[in-house]
């Protein structure tokens, strides 16, 4: 069979199973499968897949199709422009996220303005802490934007870190990004300019609602915040008051319905300055503050 007829066939199989954005999902497994990129696999339409590649690719598509997630059976998924690996242990980077990175950044730039420092960010002096790392996305996207600064991240998942520190050796900053199995920042006194998130959000009673492909396959603790889902908030940010240097900053990623629970954990005297950012869905998806 040649690649124009496999891809052919490929969506068609996914579109039957009701797959989300099954043509990528099949042009995703195809790459996969041959070990090639989108422009080889557009110029040879012709190219015949050899016997084991057919039956690779059959065997890809069926898990697909059974519910697994895209990036699980490829074992990557792109985020804030690099290429992060996935394994089972760690909750697949979504773009929303870069929420937290764009707010960062922006928020690190305001206060070198406003301190009448230059606006050329390298993150010179400054300590950061990811909470619930995961894969790293956060840490080291922001450890590649800022490429002075330290940064720790820390997971409650071993697995997750093992993850986390393959990803920083890959990006070329495992020297500036140190790992931590520790429940949020529990009895860790170390004190940071910034501290980023994006906590486990979804109420275990939203479990059914899920979309199969994160209900069966994504992990529970990289998942669910509580039956509500907002619960791990309140830790977090107690917690936060005693880890953020006064002046410091605080930024996390917030679930589709949070913003009223977490909004009042950020008061006065210990917090300042909040503000909060709406996804590309016009969802409240990051809050930000600073430590007074
Ligand atoms: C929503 S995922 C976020 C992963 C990654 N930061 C990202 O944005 O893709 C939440 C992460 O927090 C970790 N986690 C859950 N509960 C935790 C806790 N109590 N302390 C530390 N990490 C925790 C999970 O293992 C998971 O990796």
């Amino acid at each position: 069979m040649d690649i124009r007829i496999a891809l052919k066939q490929a969506i068609a199989q996914l579109r039957d199973a009701h797959v989300p954005s099954y043509t990528l999902a099949a042009e995703l497994l195809l790459l996969h499968t041959l070990g090639r990129d989108r422009t080889w696999l557009y110029a040879h339409p012709e190219q015949l897949l050899s016997q084991a590649e057919a039956q690779g690719f059959s065997a890809l598509l069926a898990r697909r199709a059974a519910g697994e997630p895209t990036q699980y059976l490829t074992g990557k998924q792109e985020f804030w422009g690099l290429e992060f690996e996935v394994t089972r242990d760690v909750l697949i980077p979504r773009p929303e996220t870069e929420h937290v990175i764009e707010v960062a950044l922006d928020r690190l730039a305001v206060r070198e303005i406003r301190n009448g420092r230059k606006q050329t960010l390298t993150g010179e002096g400054l300590q950061i802490v990811d909470v619930g790392t995961g894969s790293g996305c956060i840490a080291i996207a922001l450890a590649k934007e800022l490429p002075a600064a330290m940064i720790l991240a820390t997971d409650i998942s071993r697995g997750a870190l093992e993850v986390a520190q393959r990803n920083a050796a890959r990006h070329g900053v495992a020297h500036r990004v140190a790992l931590l199995p520790v429940n949020l920042l529990a009895g860790h006194t170390g004190k940071y300019n910034l501290l980023v998130s994006n906590p486990p959000y979804i109420g275990r009673k939203e479990k059914e609602t899920l979309m199969r492909e994160v209900r069966e396959h994504e992990p529970e603790v990289a998942l669910y915040g509580g039956e509500e889902g907002y619960e791990i908030y309140a830790d977090l940010i107690a917690q936060a008051v005693h880890c953020v240097k006064p002046g410091g900053l605080l930024v996390l990623e917030l679930g589709h319905n949070s913003l009223p629970a977490v909004q009042p954990l950020l008061e006065p005297p210990h917090w300042t300055n909040v503000g909060v950012t709406n996804d590309l869905a016009g969802i409240p998806r990051v809050i930000a503050a600073e430590r007074a």
